[in-house]
């Protein structure tokens, strides 16, 4: 891992997620979490002062990166919610089998490198009826967007820690087993590259 991975990306990635529009799709996202709670991708933990307390028995916070890791501990130690760090890779996820109530994803489907073994992976520790929440970013329907996020990604993939522009966030749920309970996809932004603004939003749980 060079310099640039090590010292520098983690502190880019974390300044990019704690934006304030960020933490407003946080804000509607993440309190519908309850029970057993897995965090994909926890990164600098911005997520935790989202959960609701009354509502979520434990965190497991699963993220492979030590560097995003040590930018988590201050929440972390002030956490109201129980939190069990998982320092490992959602393709090769340790958790059983039905064992957590909700899995809990942000911006990162875009970036975990084998994202359909990462979602089967989800789907497995879910238990009966649990649901998967999401916010993500991925491919635009607009034409002119989407092709230019076909051109940019090869150069931003390397300059953000693998981050895809062109995910398709609904197909890739559905092909690894979920159906989408709810979908709200919008652009978040009105001008500019509109590159990285398409966002995918919702919930969704093991198809029947
Ligand atoms: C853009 S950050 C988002 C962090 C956090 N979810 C948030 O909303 O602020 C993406 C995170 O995914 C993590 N990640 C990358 N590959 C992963 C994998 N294979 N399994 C789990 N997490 C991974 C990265 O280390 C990084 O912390």
């Amino acid at each position: 891992m060079g310099f640039y991975s090590r010292y520098v990306l983690p502190h880019i990635v974390s300044c990019g997620c704690a934006l304030p529009q960020i933490a407003e799709l946080r804000r509607a996202v993440v309190p519908q979490a309850k029970g057993v709670v897995l965090e994909i991708g926890f990164g600098s933990g911005l997520n935790l002062p989202f959960y609701r307390v009354d509502r979520v028995r434990r965190v497991y916070a699963m993220e492979p990166d030590l560097a995003m890791l040590n930018k988590a501990r201050r929440l972390i130690a002030s956490s109201a919610v129980p939190v069990r760090v998982l320092q490992e890779r959602a393709e090769t996820l340790s958790l059983g089998d039905r064992s957590v109530d909700t899995v809990v994803v942000t911006f990162t489907l875009c970036t975990v490198p084998d994202v359909g073994a990462a979602l089967c992976n989800a789907r497995r520790v879910l238990k009966p009826g649990g649901r998967l929440l999401f916010c993500e970013h991925g491919r635009s329907p607009d034409a002119a967007v989407y092709r230019r996020q076909v051109r940019i990604e090869p150069v931003w993939k390397r300059l953000f820690g693998g981050c895809h522009l062109t995910r398709d966030i609904p197909a890739l749920l559905r092909q690894s087993g979920f159906s989408i309970d709810l979908l709200e996809d919008y652009d978040m932004s009105n001008g500019g590259l509109r590159i990285g603004s398409y966002l995918y939003r919702g919930s969704a749980s093991a198809a029947a």
